[in-house]
């Protein structure tokens, strides 16, 4: 007999399951992703690239980025562009915005990517709790900014890279950066998720008539350097114990790719993909009475971004 989990739990069964690929081209059309300086955020620019998307890179460190921007241009032969932000910094992700709106007035795809673990708690100098800033406030920010030009795309598609391990919890409103409870990484990692998961709904309703979709990932449990921040004890856990229970990060670019191009998913919005099936996130992180509340206090965080001239 076969075992039928209840919908919550469906993801166990979900991560072993085949996942779809797409030969679906993507000639012509301007894709922004962030953090592709190793892990899955490269695997997907080299599935964008071998797809013919004009490709915009958006990472912190120039010297890793450059030459990947190299390979990606030589080895496709497409349009790859690179801009320079350290998502730490909102400031820095407002200027990108603008330089990418610039430049860009069209834009038909973008893949909030980026994301950080920490073990411990830190803190961007802009004072926010580090995994909430990087994975939360920075692509908010940046999707906010780009919106015309994902509009003028149209139809378009934003993609979250989430992960199942929102399913940890973590999230308080009140304490969204940790500094009323003890910091445990894990969940401060499934809280920034849960945000992301929270704000994410609300602009697929807010964007619903406009021609840009907006949908959600888990991209596996893949081997990627994430974590690697954590010192030298969590450095050889990763590459030595936990690297066996890990996938090659390469189906998580085709998972993304596939999100991103194929047109059986024309049309489709506010949905939660574990890689490329479609499954229902934690009930708290769709709580419909919270997210409105998610996404004023994100604003609110911030609204200094979103102001001209400031
Ligand atoms: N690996 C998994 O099994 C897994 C599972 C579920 C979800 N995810 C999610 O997948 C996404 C990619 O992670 P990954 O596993 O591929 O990790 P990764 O190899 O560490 O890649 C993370 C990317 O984000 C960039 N980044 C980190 N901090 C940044 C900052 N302050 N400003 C700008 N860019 C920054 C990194 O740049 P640098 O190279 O400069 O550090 C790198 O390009 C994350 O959102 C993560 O939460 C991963």
């Amino acid at each position: 007999m076969k075992l039928k989990l209840p919908e919550e739990l469906q993801f166990i069964t979900n991560n072993m399951l085949p996942h779809k690929s797409t030969t679906e081209r993507m000639d012509g059309k301007v894709c922004v992703i962030t953090g592709t300086t190793s892990g899955i955020g490269y695997e997907a620019a080299r599935q964008f690239a071998k797809g013919g998307a004009d490709l915009v890179m958006v990472c912190r460190n120039k010297d890793k980025a450059e030459p990947i921007r190299q390979k990606l241009t030589d080895e496709f032969g497409t349009s790859v562009d690179l801009f320079i932000a350290d998502f730490q910094r909102l400031d820095e992700v407002r200027r990108v915005a603008e330089e990418i709106s610039v430049k860009y007035p069209k834009i038909h795809g973008l893949v909030n990517n980026a994301g950080v673990f920490n073990k411990r708690r830190r803190l961007t100098p802009d004072g926010n709790e580090m995994t909430m800033g990087v994975i939360h406030l920075a692509s908010f920010l940046l999707t906010k900014r780009l919106i015309e030009n994902m509009k003028n795309g149209a139809p378009s598609r934003i993609l979250y890279i989430s992960s199942e391990a929102h399913r940890f919890g973590g999230f308080n409103l009140k304490d969204m950066d940790w500094h009323k409870r003890p910091y445990i990484g894990l969940f401060a990692y499934g809280a920034a998720k849960i945000a992301q998961i929270h704000t994410a709904m609300v602009l697929a309703e807010q964007l619903e008539a406009s021609g840009v979709m907006v949908n959600l990932m888990h991209p596996g449990a893949v081997r990627t350097n994430i974590g690697m921040n954590n010192g030298l004890f969590y450095r050889l856990y990763s590459r030595y114990v936990l690297r066996w229970f890990l996938k090659d990060a390469s189906k998580s670019g085709e998972a993304i790719y596939y999100l991103a191009a194929d047109p059986s998913l024309n049309g489709v919005t506010g949905k939660f993909f574990n890689q490329t099936i479609e499954e229902k996130p934690a009930w708290y992180s769709v709580k419909e009475k919270m997210r409105q509340q998610v996404w004023d206090r994100t604003e609110e965080l911030v609204r200094p971004y979103l102001k001209e001239g400031l």
